[in-house]
């Protein structure tokens, strides 16, 4: 697919994206994944940082409320509206502007950090994107990103339960085949009946890779892998938000850290 095309898709699913997660549809995100993308990041204080395909920039106002000097670009121009918005009414300091993935709009060496919370793999070309982001770091910078588990949630992936609801396996399939562009269609899983006779599923295009695929276009970028964390509801987060529960049985997301070789940059 195209990436113009791919940007079509976003820009269609702007605003009843912003809508649905501001109102508290994207549990997965806020209850588990970006609590602990923030406890894996290293202190960014003092920083200049940048959140590729930040969206409408909740998870931007996060890492600028942690120190950080930020920018957040997005392919989307109606994400970007809606997170410029956000900026007006409580400045942070970030600035938003559109921009793609594939051939980032700044200079080489621009940021000490780059973050994408569940971006990367929305991208047709993800090396290309990687390598992109790895022009635009200095030396010694880092990058941390949020994708789908390329293991648990491939292609095909279904939760099986028991007869009381409770998740106790993921069935996946079809792991080895490099999608392009397979458009997905769905809602958040707490939208009710009501909500979704008013508001069109969104429309995604996937970009599947295997694992060793993401190594390989990690390491050839140039990046050195730091960590990798697969999130895990606890027992209480599983009891409380019952959506994140099927991430005790296997995870859905995998988080990773990557640095541009040289001396680390020192946070304030
Ligand atoms: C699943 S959403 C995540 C949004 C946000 N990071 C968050 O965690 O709430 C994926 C985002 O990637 C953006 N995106 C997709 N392709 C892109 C590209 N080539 N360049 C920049 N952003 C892109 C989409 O517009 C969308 O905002």
């Amino acid at each position: 697919m195209e990436r113009s095309e791919v940007a079509r898709y976003w820009e269609a699913n702007a605003d009843t994206w912003t809508r649905h997660v501001r109102a508290g549809h994207d549990i997965y995100r806020d209850a588990l994944n970006t609590p602990s993308f923030l406890a894996m990041l290293p202190p960014i204080a003092g920083l200049s940082g940048l959140d590729i395909g930040c969206g409408e920039g909740t998870n931007t106002r996060q890492l600028a409320r942690l120190g950080a000097r930020v920018h957040g670009v997005d392919i989307a121009p109606t994400f970007i509206r809606h997170a410029q918005a956000a900026e007006a009414v409580e400045p942070l300091g970030i600035v938003f502007q559109t921009g793609d993935g594939h051939a980032l709009p700044f200079e080489d060496c621009s940021f000490d950090f780059a973050t994408a919370f569940m971006s990367l793999m929305d991208m047709p070309d993800q090396g290309r994107a990687l390598s992109e982001a790895f022009r635009v770091l200095r030396p010694g910078g880092f990058l941390q990103f949020a994708i789908l588990h390329p293991c648990f949630v491939p292609p095909h992936r279904k939760v099986l339960r028991d007869e009381a609801g409770r998740a106790w396996a993921i069935e996946v399939g079809g792991y080895f085949d490099a999608i392009d562009g397979r458009v997905d269609r769905w809602w958040f899983e707490t939208l009710s009946a009501e909500e979704r006779k008013k508001d069109a599923p969104f429309l995604t295009p996937r970009f599947h890779r295997t694992l060793s695929g993401w190594v390989e276009m990690i390491v050839q970028a140039g990046f050195v892998i730091e960590r990798f964390l697969e999130p895990r509801a606890s027992e209480a987060l599983a009891a409380a938000q019952p959506v994140v529960a099927d991430t005790r049985v296997g995870p859905l997301a995998l988080l990773v850290r990557a640095r541009k070789p040289g001396p680390p940059v020192p946070a304030s």
